[in-house]
């Protein structure tokens, strides 16, 4: 049986209190720490979205760097700003809240003055918008070299009502992946240079194939072009239960989640009391 389930956000490092900011950090490597603000109303940083940012550390080439970035479902920001510091020039980030777009401008804030000397004190061009996926105004007509996002990772549960209000301020960060992703994938085509290409970090929980499935029977009669999925890394993650809110409905998130396994729609595996998901962060490019 699951012990335990998900993961989310980690406490990350308490930094020593500075006046009134009440700080986590993350380091990700090449000696970039991000310190961001805690808030309960915003997506701090997971297991999943530290891989993601290790991995765009390693991965995102120089002429994607020169070029333009997005990141859709920006959260904290953590991972915009940390392009942003490793010398990415224009980056777009977005979320679907301005409350959420106001907490990632505040850590971009606090990352500029730790790295005010990166870049040969050139600043990144670092944009954050309210978007609910593409439909900002301000998206209209433009186009990047990268998109990524780490999208939701749960599934619509079968009583959303119900997980609503389990959740309350997470549910939306955590939760109608499968929904959020097939709309996403029906809209990047549009946003994507020629050369461009997506990066997203797929959980298992969410029901990859069935999202792929639901994206290409799209794809076949809307889309003007034909895209291809590559794994790229595959990240084994411990399911948690990761707050008192949680802990306390275990049950009901538990039996959710063998629901969505026996209908083969989510993947999770046991070994020695311990369950495990996966983060699959997955390439998109368009090889019509
Ligand atoms: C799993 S969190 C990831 C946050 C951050 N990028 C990270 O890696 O820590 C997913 C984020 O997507 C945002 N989101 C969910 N649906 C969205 C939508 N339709 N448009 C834009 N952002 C969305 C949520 O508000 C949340 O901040």
């Amino acid at each position: 049986m699951l012990q335990s389930v998900e993961a989310q956000p980690l406490p990350g490092r308490a930094l020593p209190q500075s006046g009134i900011e009440d700080l986590c950090s993350h380091y990700f490597g090449l000696g970039i720490e991000v310190k961001l603000r805690r808030d309960g109303k915003v997506f701090q940083p997971s297991k999943a979205g530290l891989a993601f940012g290790e991995y765009l550390l390693s991965n995102v080439t120089i002429e994607e760097k020169m070029g333009d970035i997005l990141e859709i479902g920006t959260g904290s920001g953590a991972l915009a700003i940390l392009l942003a510091i490793a010398g990415a020039r224009n980056v777009v980030a977005t979320d679907i809240n301005q409350h959420i777009i106001d907490v990632a401008r505040a850590n971009y804030g606090i990352a500029q003055r730790d790295f005010r000397s990166l870049q040969g004190g050139r600043s990144p061009h670092l944009r954050f918008l309210v978007s609910n996926l593409f439909d900002s105004r301000d998206l209209e007509n433009r186009r990047f070299d990268l998109i990524f996002f780490n999208p939701p990772g749960w599934r619509t549960p079968d009583d959303p009502e119900l997980f609503r209000t389990i959740c309350e301020d997470s549910y939306y960060s955590m939760f109608e992946g499968d929904q959020t992703v097939t709309r996403f994938l029906q809209q990047v085509g549009r946003y994507l240079k020629p050369n461009g290409r997506v990066l997203i970090g797929l959980n298992s929980i969410v029901g990859i194939q069935s999202v792929i499935a639901a994206y290409k029977e799209w794809e076949a009669k809307h889309a003007l072009w034909e895209f291809d999925f590559t794994i790229r890394q595959k990240n084994a993650i411990e399911l948690m239960l990761y707050n008192d809110h949680w802990k306390k409905n275990g049950d009901l998130i538990r039996n959710q989640l063998l629901l969505w396994k026996q209908r083969g729609l989510s993947h999770f595996s046991h070994h020695n009391d311990h369950s495990e998901w996966f983060y699959e962060i997955t390439e998109i490019q368009n090889i019509t």
